[in-house]
C-alpha cells in the first residue's frame, strides 16, 4: 500500500461486520438468542453485502492499486452498515453506503485505465451493480431488508468474480465466441436487474437463467478442472472453485424456478447457494493469495483449509435440503453449521498467518 503500512485496522473492521452479520443470520434463521441491537436481524444483508463483502473487495482494490484515497471506501462501507444498528445515527447509513460504493466504482475505473480489457470492464460492471443496489436500497430507507436491491447485490460479487477469473489469466486460451458468450450472459443479468425494478417475476427468471449460464461457462472454461490434478494450494483452489460454480448454477435454477414450484424457503436456498456456496467458496479459494497483501504477512497453505471448505459445502447441502423440505429444525442446525464453517475459516487463516513466526507449515 502507498503508506507502506498494512491495512490491518480496515480489515479488522470488515471482520467485525462479518461476525455481526453471521450472528444476524443465525437470529434470522430462527435461533432465539440475544441481539446486541434491535435492528441487527434486519441488517443481515447490508452487513454481509456492504459491511463485509464491499469493504473487503474495495480494500483489496485500493491495496492493489496503491491508492490511499481508496481506503475511504471500506471505512465508509463498514461505518455505514454499523450506523444501521445505532438508531440516532441510522440516517447516515444510506449516505455512507452509497458513497462507499461510488468510491468502489472509481477504484475499478482507475483499474480500467491501467488494464483496458473486457474482463476489467466486467469487474467494473460488478462494482457498479453494488452502487445501483445501494441506491435502490437507499431510496426505500428506512426499510432495512434487501427488497428490490437484491438482484443488484447478487450481480455485485458474481460479475466481479467472473471478470476477475478471466483477468487473472488462469484460463486456457478461449475462442472469441466463448468470451462473447460470457459478456452476453453478464449483459443479460444486468438487463434482468433493470427489469426487476418494475416487473420482478420475469426478471427473476431471466436473471436465474443468466446466473446458471455464467456458472456453466465457468465450469467449462475456467482452469479449475485442469488444476484439480495439481498438488497443494492449486488443488485446494480447484476444490473450492468447482463446487462454488455448481452452487452458482443451482442458485440460478432456484431463481428461475416457476412460481408453482416455489416453496416458502426457496428464496433462502437461492440466496445462500449464491452467497455462501459461490461467493464464500471464492473467498476461501483465494484467501491464501489475496489475504497476505491485506494482513501484511504470508499465509502458507495448510491442509487444515480443507476443513472449513468441506463443512461449508456439507452444511449448505443440509440447509438447502431443509429449505426444500420446509424442515425448520434442519434449517436452524444447518445455519449454525454454516456459521461454524465461516468462523472456522477465519480461525484457520489467522492460525496459518501466525504460524509464519512460530514455525514452518506442514508439507501440503
Ligand atoms: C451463517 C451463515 C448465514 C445464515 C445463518 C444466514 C441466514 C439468513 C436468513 C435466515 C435469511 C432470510 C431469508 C429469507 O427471508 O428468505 C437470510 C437472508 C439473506 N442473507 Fe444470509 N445467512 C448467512 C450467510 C450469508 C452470507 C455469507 C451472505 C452474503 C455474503 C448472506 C446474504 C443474505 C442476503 C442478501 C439475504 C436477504 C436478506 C434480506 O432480504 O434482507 N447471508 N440469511
Amino acid at each position: 500500500m502507498a503508506s507502506g503500512r498494512t491495512p490491518l485496522p480496515f480489515l479488522a473492521l470488515g471482520v467485525l461486520a462479518f461476525l455481526l452479520a453471521v450472528w444476524a443470520g443465525l437470529l434470522r434463521v430462527g435461533w432465539p438468542w440475544p441481539s446486541p441491537a434491535a435492528g441487527l436481524p434486519a441488517a443481515h444483508a447490508v452487513l454481509m453485502v456492504s459491511g463485509f463483502l464491499g469493504s473487503l473487495i474495495s480494500l483489496e482494490r485500493a491495496v492493489g492499486l496503491r491508492a490511499s484515497w481508496g481506503y475511504v471506501a471500506p471505512v465508509a462501507s463498514v461505518l455505514g452498515s454499523f450506523a444501521l444498528l445505532v438508531p440516532p445515527v441510522q440516517f447516515l447509513a444510506p449516505v455512507l453506503l452509497v458513497f462507499a460504493s461510488g468510491v468502489g466504482v472509481a477504484l475499478l475505473v482507475a483499474l480500467l485505465f491501467v488494464h483496458r480489457t473486457p474482463a476489467v470492464a466486467l469487474m467494473c460492471a460488478g462494482m457498479a451493480s453494488w452502487l445501483v443496489g445501494n441506491l435502490v436500497w437507499a431510496a426505500r430507507f428506512p426499510a432495512l431488508l434487501a427488497g428490490d436491491a437484491l438482484l443488484w447485490w447478487i450481480g455485485f460479487p458474481v460479475l466481479l468474480i467472473a471478470g476477475e477469473r478471466v483477468e487473472l489469466a488462469r484460463f486456457r486460451p478461449t475462442a472469441i465466441s466463448a468470451g462473447a458468450a460470457l459478456y452476453g450472459l453478464a449483459a443479460l443479468f444486468i438487463v434482468a436487474s433493470v427489469v426487476g425494478l418494475v416487473r420482478p417475476l420475469p426478471a427473476n427468471h431471466l436473471a436465474g437463467a443468466a446466473l446458471a449460464g455464467i456458472a456453466v461457462w465457468l465450469l467449462l472454461f475456467d482452469s479449475a478442472r485442469a488444476q484439480l490434478g495439481s498438488a497443494g494450494l492449486g488443488r485446494f483452489i480447484a476444490s473450492a472453485l468447482i463446487p462454488g460454480y455448481v452452487w452458482l448454477g443451482l442458485g440460478g435454477v432456484f431463481l428461475a424456478a416457476p412460481l408453482p414450484l416455489q416453496g416458502p424457503y426457496l428464496n433462502d436456498a437461492m440466496l445462500h447457494a449464491v452467497f455462501l456456496g459461490f461467493v464464500m467458496s471464492m473467498i476461501l479459494a483465494h484467501a491464501p493469495i489475496v489475504f497476505p497483501a491485506l494482513l501484511g504477512r504470508p499465509i502458507p497453505f495448510r491442509r487444515a483449509f480443507y476443513g472449513p471448505l468441506a463443512l461449508l459445502n456439507a452444511s449448505l447441502i443440509l440447509r438447502v435440503a431443509g429449505d426444500l423440505a420446509v424442515a425448520q429444525g434442519l434449517r436452524e442446525w444447518a445455519g449454525l453449521l454454516n456459521a461454524v464453517a465461516l468462523v472456522g475459516f477465519l480461525v484457520v487463516t489467522m492460525g496459518s498467518a501466525r504460524s509464519v513466526r512460530s514455525g514452518p507449515p506442514a508439507p501440503a
